[in-house]
């Protein structure tokens, strides 16, 4: 399969993975099988599980403690962190001066905790970025690719909707902690619309509590970003949709002047096996008025094609070959300031009605 949709370094850098767990499974080693880039080595404190994974996937070291990976490292190693955000303020602090660093989302517990992972990455001067990969997933990159060439006229509605069945109980680490929804998973709808619109200037939110799901905090989100008055975007997300296939959702849809974009994020209609994403494009007709909808060829999903783009990145970055890292870790701030806006929002409450 074609990687047309994201630039790949012109030498791929070693991995070494800290963490083995389920993302590093399903989508970091597919997606740097696909792109060429060697995987050097793992390191899990669940040392069994890193075995496994390693022997699947034909990396050649496992290592026993994070110290031992990051002394045995290849000299221009890149550390790729997919731990729990509780676990980054001790990783961190762990990898050696200037390496280069892709990190996970979230970027910490909350903006509080990202801001002091922020000022340690620049005091050790990492090359840090986090994995905001659905902004390179092959059907983001062909809409961000159509509207920039002006096929569906400016851009003034972007909505994210999501009902589906969300198998939670795949991260025991959830459990307990006080914020899930946002902080796991709208913050990917939250990155990628400030990947089109830039900042907002606000929130309104409120987030919910499910009652099939009491070990964990809120799992449902409804979220207005505000651009003012001409531009709307939304995010709702409903994750315990327990009932069948027949009436899930999970698109992301851009409206502009002259025509529209819809895409099927297949993924979580099953998570996290997954249906193909598919992409579909209203264009204007001859008449100059919108045509039928078609649908536009994609070069691959969400999982794991997106997780090329953010590792590519970074190699191109630390590489000298690009000047631009799109997700640096201070642009992450920035994403982790809207989720906080959207929890102090939600906790806030609305606007009483007036007796
Ligand atoms: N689309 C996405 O980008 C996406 C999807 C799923 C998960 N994630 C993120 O990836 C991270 C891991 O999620 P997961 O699904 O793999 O969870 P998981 O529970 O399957 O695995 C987490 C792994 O981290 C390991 N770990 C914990 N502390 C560690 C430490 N100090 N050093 C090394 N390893 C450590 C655990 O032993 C476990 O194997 C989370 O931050 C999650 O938000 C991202």
């Amino acid at each position: 399969m074609a990687l047309s949709f994201v630039p790949l370094p012109t030498s791929p850098r070693p991995i070494i993975s800290i963490g083995a767990g389920g993302i590093v499974r399903d989508a970091h080693l597919p997606a740097y099988k696909l792109a060429g880039f060697p995987v050097a080595g793992l390191f899990d404190p669940d040392g069994a599980k890193a075995a496994k994974l390693a022997a699947d996937f034909g990396v050649p070291r496992v290592f026993s403690s994070l110290a031992e990976a990051v002394a045995q490292a290849p000299a221009h190693a890149v550390f790729d962190v997919a731990v729990p955000a509780s676990a980054l303020p001790e990783v961190l602090p762990a990898l050696p001066d200037g390496a280069p660093v892709l990190i996970q989302k979230p970027f910490g517990d909350n903006l509080a905790a990202a801001r002091q992972l922020l000022a340690l990455c620049e005091r050790r001067r990492l090359l840090a970025a986090v994995n905001f990969q659905l902004r390179t997933a092959p059907g983001v990159a062909e809409a961000r690719r159509l509207i920039a060439a002006g096929v569906i006229g400016e851009l003034h509605d972007l909505e994210v909707r999501v009902t589906v069945y969300t198998p939670w109980q795949l991260w025991t680490f959830l459990e307990g902690i006080p914020r899930v929804e946002i902080l796991y998973h709208s913050i990917h709808y939250v990155d990628l619309v400030r990947s089109f619109l830039g900042e907002p200037t606000g929130v309104h939110a409120k987030t919910t509590c499910h009652p099939l799901a009491p070990k964990l905090a809120a799992t449902r989100t409804t979220m207005a970003l505000d651009y003012g008055d001409a531009l709307r975007a939304t995010i709702t997300t409903n994750h315990g949709h327990h009932f069948g296939g027949a009436h899930q959702e999970s698109y992301v849809k851009w409206e502009g002047t002259r025509g529209a974009l819809k895409l099927r994020l297949g993924l979580l209609l099953d998570y996290p096996r997954g249906e193909p994403d598919a992409l579909a494009l209203c264009a204007p007709g001859a008449d100059g008025r919108p045509g039928d909808w078609q649908p536009v060829p994609l070069a691959g999903n969400w999982f794991p094609h997106a997780f090329i783009g953010p590792m590519a990145a970074l190699m191109r970055f630390a590489n000298g070959e690009t000047a631009d890292l799109p997700t640096r870790v201070a642009d992450a701030c920035r994403t982790m300031a809207v989720v906080e806006a959207a929890y102090e929002s939600s906790a806030r409450g609305a606007t009483p009605i007036p007796a």
